[in-house]
């Protein structure tokens, strides 16, 4: 809960460096090379507090893993193989872990006891409790399976067609994990196209999954292959030093071996479409592709996020709000109630902390209005246990005068342990 100083007033970024491992891969490796059969392994995996909820999780199914920083060992016995556990799945701060286990647990013939932390706790979960539950799955919880803990206990399921009242990769993967053990197909229908981390997965495995427009069809009693999986450098780590370097005088930055999967680059178009001078250099384009980011310093300008976007950027929007506080003009930002429902309310947590910090930022009820040209005034602020936020207002600290703290700075391991010290190499 200690705080941390900030380093405020900086003249100048430059440098390289290689962000971690895509916390949404690194949680699916472990996952698929649980449900597999065979060694899997895993390279650049995020040893951040999310993905390691995830390892433990599964090590209290019975499913030997072996870990050495970034390089994770998974020994996979099937779903099949898969036991009770003894103890409560403790699934930390991580909604990916207790969403997506909920799946792979739907189809499983024991109970099992899922709970989290405080954030965890007022995260809503019917949005996967009623589709698993349609598929056949026994699942109790707080509130009628509202929120955790929840007790699931699987077994037979019968493939359905859902259509996802809400745009979550999360549900979508939920979905197609327990109809790949259910009698019959599955089909998922999307509003919008959300991350595909999951289908690209299915295939790397060996796996059959079809997608025609919006509907995504999976068949039950497939069997998976162990692979290898190379883990690109999350785009939404990536995307705080992208800010960093546009909204800093005098800087330039690249940022090495990126993930460049289509579904997670709408920072990208968004920070090209407001003026920023950025470059990409794809160099993978098969599986999940992959290149580097090149971004200096940007004379930028204010534009409107909303729709299809929404998806391919939410986990961006805190940091799109700072880089919005920096341009010339209006951002208005819409169609991302979803920011409600993540680690943090982030409208409120974005809109009142920026203010703060002296941004003209107002919250609406699906986004927020951004008044950009802001001078920013350092003051002490919190990342209210939410790793976004603090890293967004570390960030922000690079362009505030005065000093400035950060509490509660730790929540940050949860998808970037290192994040401070990568910072401190690119500060001249
Ligand atoms: C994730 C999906 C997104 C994202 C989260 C990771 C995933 O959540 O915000 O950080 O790995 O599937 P939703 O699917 O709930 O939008």
């Amino acid at each position: 809960m200690k705080s941390q100083r900030l380093q405020t007033n900086v003249k100048s970024l430059k440098g390289m460096l290689g962000v971690p491992g895509d916390k949404s891969i690194s949680h699916r490796s472990i996952m698929f090379g649980a449900i597999a059969h065979g060694e899997t392994t895993v390279g650049n995996f995020l040893p951040g507090a999310d993905c390691l909820s995830t390892i433990s999780c599964f090590r209290k199914l019975g499913v030997r893993i072996e870990e050495e920083d970034s390089a994770v060992r998974v020994v996979g016995k099937g779903f099949e193989g898969l036991e009770r556990p003894v103890e409560m799945l403790d699934v930390g701060n991580s909604g990916t872990t207790i969403r997506l286990m909920l799946g792979i647990l739907a189809g499983r013939e024991f109970e099992a006891v899922l709970a989290g932390d405080s954030s965890i706790a007022k995260r809503p979960m019917t949005r996967v409790v009623k589709p698993l539950r349609e598929l056949g799955a026994v699942i109790d919880g707080e509130n009628d399976g509202k929120f955790t803990p929840l007790t699931i206990k699987g077994g037979k399921l019968r493939g359905i067609s859902y259509e996802l009242p809400m745009a979550s990769a999360q549900v979508k993967s939920a979905i197609l994990l327990a109809g790949l053990q259910a009698e019959g197909e599955t089909v998922v229908i999307e509003p919008t196209k959300t991350r595909d981390h999951t289908e690209r997965m299915i295939a790397e495995f060996g796996g059959r999954i079809e997608r025609d427009g919006d509907r995504i069809t999976v068949k039950g009693n497939q069997m998976f292959r162990a692979t290898h999986i190379e883990v690109p450098g999350d785009i939404s780590s990536a995307a705080f030093f992208m800010v960093a370097a546009a909204i800093t005088k005098n800087s330039e930055v690249k940022l090495t071996n990126v993930g460049l999967n289509p579904t997670r680059t709408g920072i990208i178009d968004v920070m090209k479409q407001m003026g920023a001078d950025i470059e990409v250099e794809t160099l993978k384009k098969k599986g999940e592709p992959s290149g580097n980011i090149i971004v200096r310093s940007s004379n930028l300008k204010g534009i409107e996020i909303s729709g299809d976007l929404i998806p391919r950027l939410i986990d961006e929007i805190p940091v799109i709000a700072l880089l919005a506080t920096q341009a010339q003009g209006v951002t208005v930002i819409k169609d991302a109630q979803e920011l409600k429902v993540k680690e943090t309310n982030r409208i409120d947590t974005v809109a009142n902390e920026l203010a703060s910090l002296g941004a003209d930022i107002t919250p609406t009820e699906d986004g927020m209005i951004i008044n950009g040209g802001a001078k920013l005034t350092g003051r002490t602020v919190s990342s209210h246990g939410d790793h976004r936020i603090g890293m967004m207002l570390a960030i922000a600290g690079l362009v505030a005068q005065g000093e400035m703290d950060l509490h509660d700075p730790s929540a940050i391991e949860v998808s970037y342990p290192g994040f401070f010290e990568h910072l401190s190499t690119l500060i001249d």
